[in-house]
């Protein structure tokens, strides 16, 4: 195993009618931003209930924060924040919400030009606004770690970051938030719970038992779960809290911990994302089959383990095994009505160039695990994408 530190400071406030309990989480004296995307939090009543729950504290609210956020609405919520004096922010929404939060959060305290955070990749920040987070979208984890990816529409380029100062203070967790989820976003959150989990599993041995069980339990309870989630004619209570709680897990740190991570899907789906605007799960569809099969050998070991004990592939010779493997994680997909391949979302060959020298820009030129996944490799995956 590899050496590392594990520290994890937010509380998860977790199950039904929790929201009531802003009323102890948020400090009493605060002066709060609420912040909310589009119009979901309101007409699902969510942000009546959190006002209610805030009581006599004074309060606003900041809308607009839109899916992949951009640092241009955020600026605006920068600005509000710094004008009304508000000392303590409160993310309504999904991943993009909290995402912007955690930057709204580090940039009212930068002086200068503040997408220089998303340039150092948060290593210039020194403190952050403190901000709690109502969760409405299982997929992201944002809600339990301190990163965040941000898209800056002028310059096309969507880049993450991560700070200490940005994990939320707490997050409520109720799964009965996500019965009025479209069924394509219940699909982008199981498909993007499951990659981030194989991002930090599927890599290299490195003798971590316990890591790689939680990994498998996770992809495996996505897999259970996923197809139910989207032909139950009603919502059931316990399959929305294992999905949420499965996509907190899969990016909290813990599973991550003392492995070898990979990433190199991510790096290529945000581009896919700033150029395409194509939802940040579906790009990650798009990609991981045909990574995975590039990336074969160097992966050797753990997609053979991945196949047996996830897939229950057990016959035929170890290639047969892994193309199983990499075949069985492409219907999975498939079956949750995400296409895995550029042409599903309208792209050519002629699409490929212009990812590859934005990767290029943005430095993105020794991705993944093994540091070798350089714009020639990159090329290679998104080909076989086609
Ligand atoms: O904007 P509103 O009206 O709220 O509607 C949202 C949005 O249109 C809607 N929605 C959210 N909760 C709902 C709901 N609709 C009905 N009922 C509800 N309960 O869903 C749409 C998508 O929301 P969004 O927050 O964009 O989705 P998601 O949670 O998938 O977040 C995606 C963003 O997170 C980033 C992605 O790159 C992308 O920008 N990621 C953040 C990560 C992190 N911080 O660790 C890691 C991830 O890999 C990912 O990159
Ligand atoms: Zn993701």
């Amino acid at each position: 195993m590899l050496n590392f530190d594990f520290h994890n400071p937010t509380h998860i406030a977790f199950g039904k009618g929790r929201v009531a309990e802003l009323a102890k989480l948020v400090p009493a004296a605060a002066k709060v931003l609420i912040l909310v995307g589009g119009a979901s939090a309101e007409k699902t009543g969510t942000l009546a209930e959190v006002r209610a729950a805030l009581g006599e504290r004074q309060h606003a609210t900041f809308s607009g924060i839109e899916p992949n956020p951009s640092f241009e609405t955020s600026m605006k919520a920068v600005d509000q924040v710094r004008s009304g004096g508000f000392d303590f922010l409160l993310a309504v929404g999904g991943g993009s919400v909290i995402d912007a939060v955690k930057f709204i959060a580090a940039a009212v305290h930068f002086e200068g030009d503040a997408w220089a955070i998303l340039e150092k990749r948060g290593r210039n920040i020194t403190q952050a606004v403190p901000f709690g987070a109502v969760l409405t979208l299982p997929a992201t984890g944002s809600e339990m770690n301190n990163g965040s990816v941000i898209t800056h529409r002028g310059k096309g380029a969507k880049l993450a970051f991560s700070s200490v100062h940005t994990y939320p203070l707490f997050s409520v967790l109720d799964p009965t938030k996500t019965y009025t989820l479209p069924p394509q976003q219940l699909a982008n959150g199981v498909v993007d719970a499951f990659v981030h989990t194989v991002e930090q599993y599927l890599t290299y041995p490195v003798n971590a038992p316990v890591q790689d069980r939680f990994a498998e339990g996770i992809l495996q309870t996505l897999i259970e779960i996923g197809p139910r989630l989207l032909t139950a004619p009603e919502p059931v209570y316990d399959d929305r809290a294992n999905l949420m709680w499965a996509a907190t897990m899969a990016l909290n740190g813990l599973i991550g911990a003392g492995v070898p991570q990979d990433w190199a899907t991510h790096m290529i789906g945000h581009e896919l994302t700033a150029l395409h605007n194509i939802d940040h799960a579906r790009t990650l569809a798009i990609v991981l089959p045909a990574l995975l099969n590039e990336r074969r050998l160097p992966k050797r070991e753990k997609l053979l383990q991945y196949g047996e004990r996830v897939w229950g592939i057990t016959t035929g010779t170890d290639d047969e095994r892994i193309t199983a493997a990499i075949e069985r994680t492409r219907a999975f997909f498939e079956s949750m009505g995400i296409a895995t391949r550029l042409s599903g979302y309208g792209l050519g060959a002629e699409a490929i160039d212009t990812v590859v020298a934005q990767l290029e820009a943005h430095g993105m030129v020794q991705l993944g695990e093994q540091r070798e996944v350089t714009p020639a490799v990159s090329r290679r995956i998104l080909e076989a994408a086609l």
